[in-house]
């Protein structure tokens, strides 16, 4: 198996009868999500709310049941994958551009759990890609407002034109450096008028599952009972 696999495999032994569960968006979490979709099969009862329209299509054709937050105002478990992941559970994601869904996802869950290889273990953020999704009218005067602040920002593209995110946003890819203090620039960012979401998960992941050459690790923050 290949390291996404294995974290993306092992995530889904946290999943227990009865759970609902968030179901994260990108190519590890794929596997998490397949594995789901042969339990259920097998008889596990799970429903998920999905991160993305693609996650919601997977989930369907692998016939996991799915609901919605007015039904179900809170989750178990959200599994998700991640771009990157500091040694005190802070992370970015959005690189597949589902950062406001996922985020919504996951701070509606008792617990996030994080699957990832071994090449998204960062120290710090400094020099990597942040996502922001801000609302596309305007945009040029959000992006100035986040270069006054010390980023450099790339508006990011598909086909020729802007990305559009599954609620109809653009994401603008921004580097910071240093991130000295990464809840702070969280702060900042959402401040800005034009901002939607970033891509900082602060203080959010309980347990990250991480893919390596030899197996699979786990780490949990010491203030978990996970
Ligand atoms: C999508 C995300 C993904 O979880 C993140 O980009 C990791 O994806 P992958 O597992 O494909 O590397 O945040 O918005």
């Amino acid at each position: 198996m290949d390291k996404k696999q294995l974290a993306g495999v092992e995530a889904a032994n946290y999943v227990k009868d009865g759970m609902k569960v968030g179901l994260g968006t990108g190519s590890t979490v794929y596997y998490t999500i397949t594995e789901l979709g042969r339990r259920v099969a097998a008889g596990l009862n799970i429903v998920g709310i999905p991160t993305s329209a693609a996650t919601e299509a997977l989930a369907k054709e692998l016939q996991i049941p799915l609901t919605t937050f007015q039904e179900c105002p809170r989750l178990d478990l959200t599994i998700d994958g991640a771009d990157a992941v500091t040694p005190d559970f802070q992370l970015i994601k959005g690189g597949g551009g589902a950062l406001l869904r996922e985020k919504l996802v996951a701070a509606a869950s008792d617990k996030l759990l994080i699957v990832v290889d071994d090449g998204k273990l960062y120290d710090s953020f400094a020099g990597l890609s942040i996502p922001i999704e801000v609302v596309p009218f305007a945009w040029e005067t959000t992006a100035r407002r986040i270069a006054n602040s010390g980023g450099k920002w790339t508006l990011r593209e598909r086909d020729g034109g802007p990305f559009v995110t599954d609620n109809h946003n653009y994401i603008l890819d921004t580097v910071f450096e240093p991130v000295a203090n990464p809840g702070r620039l969280q702060d900042v960012l959402k401040a800005m008028t034009g901002v939607v979401e970033t891509g900082l998960f602060i203080d959010m992941a309980d347990v990250v599952i991480v893919g390596r050459g030899d197996g699979v690790q786990t780490l949990s923050r010491t203030d978990t009972n996970f």
